[in-house]
């Protein structure tokens, strides 16, 4: 921690502020672009587009932590989802872990090849282990990638989560309980308040004994959601549209005796 500076998600007035007073000494920004971490909180535009810009200026690398947005959010990650709308936008590396192991124990990073260079047996920075490249898990990976790669494949997987993130909020509105919620691909996080949150601090404003009875109410009805207020939901391409009615109609009858 002695080398780390934590900063507040989404804060731009805080962000410059640190590069200006450190700038120099950074070596790198590490952002999960779409965090799940903290259930599902998006990084502003202009968040990540100052980010962009402050690691340029300051000679110091934009990591992108997609472990968990990693062929979730869309087949190139929450980076190209971000792309879109931020032209020219690209981290200088990437490091992805969960899905691209297939269920598999794996994990990779990636990065623009002046960085790649530096590791051995090109550069001087040595990087390996017992399981680097298992060839087990990387023949589960691909093969994994390969099914997700196929025309359309997120954009059913895009529909469904909505249908199910669409139906939630319509229980909840009808309930009056205050709800938000929001997804990208097959990601998505919903919140027990009005608006959703920015960052971590507003994100445990959640009243967590209403947290709790909502989990163990849809627990009870054969559906288990992420148990703790603070991880994001995963909608998979084996949910069938008749699990995603389930859900809302669990959620239906548990937010009216909220
Ligand atoms: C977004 C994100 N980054 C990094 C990690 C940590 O990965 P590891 O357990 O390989 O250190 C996790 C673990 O769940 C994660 O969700």
């Amino acid at each position: 921690m002695q080398h780390t500076l934590v900063l507040e998600y989404n804060n731009v007035a805080q962000l410059e502020e640190a590069f200006a007073l450190h700038g120099k000494e950074l070596a790198c920004l590490m952002i999960e672009p779409i965090a799940g971490n903290m259930n599902f909180v998006r990084a502003s535009i202009p968040f990540m587009r100052r980010a962009r810009e402050l690691c340029t200026e300051h000679g110091a690398l934009l990591v992108l932590d997609e472990v968990m947005t990693g062929f979730r959010v869309a087949l190139g990650g929450a980076q190209s989802v971000y792309a879109k709308q931020i032209p020219g936008f690209a981290p200088d590396m990437t490091v992805m872990g969960k899905v691209i192991g297939g269920g598999m124990p794996l994990a990779a990073f990636g990065a623009k090849r002046s960085v790649m260079e530096h590791l051995a047996p090109l550069g001087t920075v040595y990087q390996a282990g017992t399981l680097s490249g298992n060839p087990v898990a990387t023949a589960c990976g691909l093969a994994t990638l390969r099914l997700i790669s196929r025309p359309g494949f997120y954009d059913a997987l895009a529909a469904k989560t909505q249908a199910l993130t669409h139906g939630l909020l319509a229980a909840a509105t009808s309930a009056g309980v205050p709800f938000s919620v929001d997804s990208e691909g097959g990601m998505f996080g919903f919140f027990l308040m009005p608006d959703l949150p920015q960052n971590y601090s507003t994100v445990m404003q959640t009243d967590s004994k209403r947290f709790n009875h909502l989990f163990h109410s849809m627990l009870d009805a054969g559906v288990y959601f992420a148990p703790a207020l603070y991880e994001a939901g995963f909608v998979s391409a084996a949910h069938t549209d008749a699990d995603i009615a389930h859900t809302v109609d669990a959620a239906k009858s548990i937010f009216a005796s909220m």
